[in-house]
C-alpha cells in the first residue's frame, strides 16, 4: 500500500515565463482541497541549497492567476550537482555538489515529492533527485516551446503575441520611411518564436537556426519585393539564426549558468549587412526579455492551469506509468501532446531539445504566402 503524500514541494527554475503562477496556484488550490501542504522552494533550486522554503496557502495565491513572473522567484544559475560557489584565484568559478545539504533540507521539510516547473535545466537538475529516491513531477515552461516531448509549452503563446504585437508596430515605421526592420526575437537554438510571430505578423523573411540562412537571399528577396513596389520588408530573426557555413551570434557568456551561451546581436550584424550590400536604410529591434514578461495570455492560463491539474492528479493517483509510487518509475513530464494532456517519464526529457523539425508544416505554409527563409 503506498503512502499518501501529505506534503510537498514547488519550484520555478530557469528562465521566468508568463503563467508560471498560474501553475503555482493550480498546485496549491489543488493539493489544500485534498488535505496536502504545499511548501513554496525559493529562487528555484537555489532555494533547497539554501534551505529557503515558505509554506504557501490557497490565500497566498489567490489573485495570482494572470500575473507575470513567478511568486517564488526563479534561478537560472542553480544546479545543485554542479554548484558554482565563488570563484577561484584563476578566475574560473568553484564549482561544489550540493546534492546532499538539499536532501537533508527534503528530509527536514517532510517533502515527499516536488512539483518542478521548468525548462530542460531544470529537469535535468529534478534527475539528481530522482536518482536519489525523490519523487518528482516536471511542468514544462518556457517561452522557446523546445522541450522534449511536448507540443506546447505555457508562455509560448504569450511571446509569440508580444513578438507579434511588436512586429506590427513597427511595420508602421518600416512603410512610413521605406525601410528595412530587422525584428531579432528570443528561442535559443529553436526556432518556435520566430517561426509563429514571423507568420503572425507576415514578416516577409523569417530566420531560424534550424535553416541557416544567406545574406545573399535576404537581400535578393528585399530587392524583388523593391522591384515589385513593395518599399519596405520586415525581417523576422530567432535570436539563434547562423548564415550557412557560420555560427549563432553570442551576446555573452554566464560562466556561473549550466547553460552559459547567451544568444543575440543578429539584429544589428544582419541590418548592417543588408544596407552595406544593397544600400537600403535598415534598423534593428531587439524585443529581448520584453517577451518574457507581463500577464499571461488566456491560452497560456488555460494550459498551466491543466499543467498545474495534471501534476497533482499524477501525484495523487498516478495514471498510466506513474501509479507505481517508485521515485525511478513515478517521477513524470506533464505534456500536451497530440491535442491532449499527457505524461512521460522525467528522464525522457532531460538534456534534449525540440527543434523545428524541416518538414513542419508551418515552413510551407509560410512558403505559400511568399515568405523567404533566405536558405544558404
Ligand atoms: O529560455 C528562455 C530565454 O528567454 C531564451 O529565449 C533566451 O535565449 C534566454 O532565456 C535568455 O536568458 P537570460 O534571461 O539569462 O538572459
Amino acid at each position: 500500500m503506498p503512502t499518501p503524500i501529505t506534503r510537498i514541494g514547488v519550484l520555478t527554475g530557469g528562465g521566468d515565463c508568463p503563467g508560471l503562477n498560474a501553475v503555482i496556484r493550480a498546485v496549491v488550490k489543488d493539493a489544500a482541497s485534498h488535505g496536502i501542504q504545499t511548501i513554496g522552494i525559493e529562487d528555484g533550486f537555489l532555494g533547497l541549497i539554501e534551505n529557503r522554503v515558505r509554506p504557501l496557502t490557497p490565500a497566498d495565491v489567490s489573485g495570482i492567476l494572470l500575473q507575470g513572473g513567478t511568486i517564488l522567484g526563479s534561478s537560472n544559475k542553480a544546479n545543485p550537482r554542479k554548484f558554482a560557489c565563488g570563484l577561484l584565484p584563476d578566475g574560473t568559478p568553484k564549482i561544489e555538489d550540493r546534492t546532499d545539504a538539499c536532501m537533508d533540507v527534503i528530509r527536514s521539510h517532510g517533502l515527499q515529492a516536488l512539483v518542478v516547473i521548468g525548462g530542460d535545466g531544470t529537469m535535468s537538475c529534478a534527475d539528481t533527485f530522482v536518482k536519489r529516491g525523490v519523487r518528482c513531477i516536471g511542468v514544462p515552461k518556457t517561452i522557446d516551446n523546445d522541450i522534449y516531448g511536448t507540443d506546447l509549452t505555457f508562455g509560448f503563446s504569450t511571446a509569440v503575441q508580444i513578438a507579434t504585437d511588436a512586429i506590427d508596430r513597427v511595420r508602421t515605421t518600416a512603410a512610413s520611411h521605406h525601410r528595412v526592420m530587422v525584428v531579432e526575437v528570443m528561442g535559443r537554438n529553436a526556432g518556435w518564436i520566430a517561426l509563429h510571430a514571423g507568420i503572425a505578423s507576415g514578416s516577409d523573411i523569417i530566420l531560424i537556426p534550424e535553416i541557416p540562412f544567406s545574406v545573399d537571399h535576404v537581400c535578393e528577396h528585399i530587392r524583388k519585393r523593391a522591384s515589385e513596389g513593395k518599399k519596405y520588408s520586415i525581417v523576422c530573426a530567432a535570436e539563434g539564426a547562423k548564415m550557412a557555413g557560420g555560427s549563432a551570434f553570442v551576446e555573452r557568456v554566464v560562466a556561473t549558468s549550466p547553460d552559459p551561451i547567451r544568444l543575440g546581436g543578429i539584429g544589428k550584424a544582419l541590418s548592417g549587412m543588408i544596407e552595406e550590400k544593397i544600400g537600403v536604410e535598415s534598423r534593428y529591434v531587439v524585443l529581448g526579455h520584453v517577451q518574457r514578461g507581463g500577464t499571461p495570455v488566456a491560452l497560456d492560463r488555460v494550459l498551466a492551469t491543466q499543467f498545474g491539474d495534471h501534476a497533482m492528479e499524477l501525484l495523487k493517483f498516478g495514471s498510466g506509468e506513474a501509479k507505481d509510487m517508485d521515485a525511478e518509475r513515478g517521477s513524470r513530464l506533464v505534456v500536451w501532446k497530440d491535442a491532449k494532456l499527457g505524461d512521460i517519464a522525467l528522464t525522457e526529457a532531460s538534456n534534449k531539445q525540440r527543434l523545428v523539425p524541416l518538414d513542419q508544416p508551418l515552413l510551407a505554409a509560410a512558403r505559400s504566402v511568399g515568405t523567404s527563409f533566405a536558405e544558404g
